[in-house]
């Protein structure tokens, strides 16, 4: 009887079409791509295509997508009931700057489906949604200052660039005085200054801001779950205690759902923690991968439109975005979507943690099963500054690991690991034979002092 070679060759990717046209792309496109988030230098991955659970690139390297586009794909890539309503929708013409049936069409589901929604606008992507919002708040409240989380991400407008992801914690001051930190250059200090960063899952500094500028805050936006830092969950009773603080000081509550919308439940975030915001911001699942967005709220808030705040654009609500929308969340109204891609996320779960619990190492789900993260830690981890406390570079070598072994997860752990509908057993089985063989690799070079792989990441 044959038996398992002792070690098996580390597999490697095809790269010769990608590497050819990473040069070219590097002569037109600064990093070789159109978003620093992908610009992950020499290994910069160029797709051909994706079906279902799965992706190609340009090389035919085949994978798992756990990736899924940064969270919008719920259905699987190319669904055709989608394709097909948006191929009828786009044949009638695309650009109008006019209003489409389907347009009113998606709003209503997104009120039936969230059930706290009153009022609907459509944009194209959720950092349109995150800055109209804000300028609602600011609008309705006569308040100038926003509070952000730590570690969360809203987009790429000045206001939500501050406080997001830094690698070096220092940089983000003391906790109880937090640093209002401009990611990159080019955000004026006057911007950075209206934008107030506190700490996850922190009631008390929170409360301790409002007392001394409560008088000034428009707003406190929220990630309910924080997405892009590995989906920490709140602390019991989190959310009800901000929720009760802008209350009492007369600043509203934005939920930003561009994630947790239509995936960790049916009606999103507001629905599984309870809570019912004044605004939220949707985009990603609404649409499944066409670019679709939408910001609602309370009637009364949301009435600063259409006199009396600025929202536009010729791309708002257009024909395949709406069309998108509608056909999308026609399928996910009925809530089997969504509860299909939990027990997939539990189910690969419990195959993670029994690969873990064999090699003994220790460790935390963070999220929810339909996004959640791995990291390596004993400890607690209740906001971004805990990251840094946790073993992320082994972390990053397994999930750069993966990759030639056939699943891609996004290749830094404070990105989580995306599931859809399409994901079947077959896909289960990849992931976690992939999973299993990369952390075996990554354990060995560590025991043998080999550097850990990662990617230039932007
Ligand atoms: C929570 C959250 N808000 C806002 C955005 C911005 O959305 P978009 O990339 O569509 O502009 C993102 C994107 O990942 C997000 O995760």
């Amino acid at each position: 009887m044959a038996t398992e070679p002792a070690i098996r060759p580390t597999p490697t990717l095809k790269r010769q079409r990608q590497a050819a046209l990473y040069q070219r792309a590097l002569q037109s496109m600064p990093g070789g791509t159109d978003s620093n988030f992908r610009a992950w230098g020499e290994d910069t991955i160029y797709v051909d295509r994706g079906k279902g659970g799965r992706v190609w690139d340009l090389d035919q390297n085949e994978y798992v997508d756990l990736r899924l586009g940064y969270g919008p794909v719920m259905l699987g890539h190319a669904d055709e009931r989608v394709d097909d309503y948006v191929n009828e929708r786009m044949r009638r013409g695309v650009s109008f700057s006019l209003t489409s049936e389907d347009e009113v069409r998606a709003c209503e589901l997104i009120k039936e489906i969230t059930g706290w929604v009153e009022m609907v606008r459509m944009t194209v992507s959720g950092t349109e949604a995150t800055m109209h919002l804000m300028r609602i708040a600011r609008g309705y409240t006569g308040r100038t200052k926003i509070i952000k989380f730590e570690g969360q991400y809203h987009g790429v407008h000045d206001y939500a660039l501050i406080s997001v992801l830094p690698n070096d914690m220092g940089e983000l001051g003391d906790r109880e005085n937090p640093v209002r930190l401009a990611w990159g250059r080019g955000i004026p200090e006057a911007v950075t200054q209206t934008v107030i960063p506190v700490p996850y899952n922190d009631l008390a500094t929170l409360r301790a801001v409002f007392e001394a500028e409560g008088d000034d805050i428009a707003a406190v936006i929220i990630e309910p779950v924080l997405g892009n830092a590995q989906g920490i969950l709140p602390k019991e009773g989190f959310h009800q205690g901000v929720r009760a603080i802008t209350k009492e000081f007369g600043a509203l509550l934005i939920f930003d759902e561009v994630k947790t919308g239509f995936r960790i439940a049916r009606g999103g975030a507001a629905e599984y923690f309870g809570i019912k915001p004044d605004l939220a911001s949707f985009a990603k699942a609404i649409g499944n991968g066409y670019p679709a967005a939408a910001f609602g709220g309370s009637r009364e808030v949301m009435s600063m439109l259409p006199d009396k705040v600025s929202h536009g654009g010729t791309y708002a609500g257009n024909r395949i975005a709406a069309a998108a929308a509608v056909a999308t969340l026609s399928i996910l109204k009925d809530g089997s979507v969504v509860e299909g891609i939990k027990q997939r996320g539990l189910s690969i779960q419990a195959g993670l943690a029994s690969i873990l619990d064999a090699k003994g190492l220790p460790y935390n789900f963070t999220g929810v099963p339909a996004m959640f993260g791995i990291m390596f830690t004993d400890q607690d981890v209740r906001e971004y500054r805990d990251w840094v406390n946790t073993d992320h570079d082994l972390y990053d070598a397994v999930a750069v690991g993966m990759h030639p072994r056939g699943a891609m997860p996004e290749p830094d752990s404070r990105e989580p690991w995306f599931l859809c509908a399409a994901h079947d057993d077959a896909d289960e089985a990849q992931v976690l034979e992939a999973f299993e063989g990369s952390l075996a690799a990554a354990l060995d070079a560590r025991t043998q002092g080999i550097a850990a792989p990662s990617l230039v990441l932007g």
